[in-house]
C-alpha cells in the first residue's frame, strides 16, 4: 500500500470537511512512535489529539481490552448493566476534586459529555442560559458548536445555533485581555443580555486546548466560583483535553483550589478507546429523570476496561509527575532557543500541557511561520499539532509514557526545525 494512492482514494471517498493534517497513512504505533504504510517512522507529539497520555497500545491497556473481549463487548448499560461501569464511576467520584458526594455518567465523545453536562445543569437549575468563553472549544455538535468560541472553521455554514448561549472574552496577556476584563464582560452580559437568575451554568476549560493552551489565571477561576455561588449558577469545568495527568495533576482543576459543580472528561481517559463522562455533585447529577441520560454505546465495556487500566498506569507510573518533569524539560529547551528564534512570543503551559506561540516582527500572529515549522518537523519525523485562535501556536501532546531517549530525539528535531 502506498500513501499516494491512499490519498487519492481518501479524497474521492470522504468529504473535505474532515480536514486531515497528514498525507501519510497509519500502519502501526507503539507508545510514542508511529509507522506509516510505507514503513516511515514518526515520533507522535499529537497523540491522537490528546488521547494517548498513556501512549499507543500500553500493554496494561491492551491486556485489559483483550480480557474484556473474551467476556462481552456490548450489552447497552441501560439494558444490562455491568460492574466495571459502576466501579469506574466510583473511582472517578473518589479521584475528582472535592470531598462532597458525587455521581458519574459515561458517554462516548467529549462533545457528548459537554452536551450532557449542559442538560444536567439545566435540569438541576431549571434555567436555560449557558455562558462560555471566546476561544473555547467544546465540540462539533450543534450545542457544543454554539458553546465553542471560534467561528472558522467550526461554525461556518452550520447555523442557526441553539439559543441562550453567551460568550465573554478569555483572558490573554499577550493580547492585553486581563481577568478583570473577563469579569467586567460578565457583568455587562448580566446587564445587557441575560439576567444571572436565568443562567444555568458557566463552562470553562481550565486550560484552553484548541484555543491555544491558555491556562485560566487562578484569580479568575476563583472569582468565577464566587460569582456562581452568588447567583446559583453551576460551574462546569471542561477537562476533556486537560484531564488524566496532562497538566501535572490528575485533573487541571486541582491547580486552582476551586471545586467545580460538574466536570466533563474524555480523550486520555481510555487510552484510545472512545469514552467520555460527566462527574458532578450527586444531587445535581440526579436532576434528570430516569431515561433522560444515556446512549446506546455510552460507557462501552471495552472502553471502560481500558479506562480502569489507564487509571492504574497513571498512578503506578506517576504520570502526573512525569508530565511536570517532561513539560519542564521542553520549556527549558524552548527557552534556550528564544534568543535565536525571534518569532517566539511566548512559551506557556501547565505541567506537560506546553505550547509555544509565534508572532512576526510587528507582534502580529505568525501563522505562516507556525505552519512552516510544523511542516519542517513533520518532514524530519516529528508529528506536531497547531492550535490557537489565530493558528500561530504549536502544542505538544507527547505521550507521558514516552521513553527518555525518544523524547530527547524529538527535542533535537524540534530545535533543528525551529532554527532551519
Ligand atoms: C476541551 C474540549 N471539550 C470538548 C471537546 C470535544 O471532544 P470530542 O472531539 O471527543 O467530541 C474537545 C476536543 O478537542 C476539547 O478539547
Amino acid at each position: 500500500m502506498k500513501n499516494e494512492s491512499l490519498q487519492q482514494r481518501r479524497l474521492a471517498a470522504s468529504p473535505r470537511g474532515i480536514g486531515v493534517a497528514c498525507d501519510f497513512y497509519a500502519a502501526k504505533a507503539l507508545n510514542a512512535e508511529l509507522w506509516d504504510v510505507e514503513g516511515r517512522r514518526y515520533i507522535d507529539f499529537a497523540a491522537g489529539i490528546a488521547v494517548l497520555n498513556t501512549g499507543h497500545r500500553h500493554p496494561r491497556v491492551t491486556r485489559a481490552v483483550a480480557a474484556q473481549l473474551e467476556c462481552f463487548t456490548h450489552t447497552a448499560y441501560q439494558v444490562v448493566p455491568y460492574e466495571s461501569y459502576v466501579s469506574l464511576a466510583e473511582r472517578i467520584n473518589a479521584l475528582s476534586p472535592g470531598a462532597h458526594a458525587k455521581k458519574t455518567a459515561f458517554f462516548t465523545t467529549g462533545a457528548e459529555a459537554v452536551e450532557n453536562a449542559v442538560k444536567i445543569a439545566r435540569a438541576a437549575t431549571g434555567r436555560p442560559a449557558v455562558i462560555a468563553f471566546g476561544g473555547a472549544f467544546h465540540g462539533r455538535t450543534l450545542l457544543t458548536m454554539a458553546l465553542t468560541g471560534k467561528v472558522a472553521p467550526y461554525k461556518v455554514g452550520f447555523g442557526p445555533f441553539p439559543a441562550d448561549v453567551y460568550h465573554v472574552p478569555f483572558p490573554n496577556a499577550l493580547q492585553g485581555v486581563t481577568p478583570d476584563d473577563s469579569l467586567q464582560a460578565l457583568q455587562r452580559l448580566f446587564k445587557f443580555d441575560v439576567e444571572p437568575s436565568r443562567v444555568a451554568a458557566i463552562i470553562i476549560e481550565p486550560v484552553q486546548g484548541e484555543g491555544g493552551f491558555n491556562p485560566v489565571p487562578a484569580a479568575l477561576m476563583q472569582a468565577l466560583r464566587t460569582l456562581c455561588d452568588e447567583h446559583g449558577i453551576l460551574l462546569i469545568a471542561d477537562e476533556v483535553q486537560t484531564g488524566f495527568a496532562r497538566t501535572g495533576k490528575l485533573f487541571a482543576m486541582e491547580h486552582f483550589g476551586v471545586v467545580p459543580d460538574i466536570m466533563t472528561f474524555a480523550k486520555s481517559l481510555a487510552g484510545g478507546l472512545p469514552l467520555s463522562g460527566v462527574c458532578g455533585r450527586a444531587e445535581i447529577m440526579d436532576a434528570p429523570a430516569p431515561g433522560g441520560l444515556g446512549g446506546t454505546y455510552a460507557g462501552n465495556p471495552l472502553a471502560i476496561a481500558a479506562a480502569h487500566a489507564v487509571l492504574d498506569v497513571i498512578a503506578e507510573e506517576d504520570l502526573a509527575g512525569r508530565a511536570q518533569a517532561l513539560g519542564d524539560r521542553l520549556k527549558t529547551r524552548l527557552s534556550a532557543l528564544r534568543p535565536r528564534v525571534p518569532q517566539i512570543a511566548e512559551i506557556r503551559g501547565l505541567g506537560g500541557m506546553v505550547a509555544v506561540e509565534f508572532n512576526d516582527a510587528s507582534g502580529a500572529p505568525d501563522a505562516e511561520f507556525t505552519s512552516a515549522f510544523q511542516q519542517r518537523a513533520l518532514r524530519s519525523g516529528l508529528l506536531l499539532l497547531t492550535c490557537g485562535v489565530y493558528g500561530n501556536v504549536v502544542r505538544f501532546l507527547f505521550p507521558l509514557t514516552i521513553e527518555d531517549a525518544i523524547f530527547e530525539e524529538a527535542l533535537d528535531i524540534l530545535e533543528a526545525s525551529l532554527l532551519a
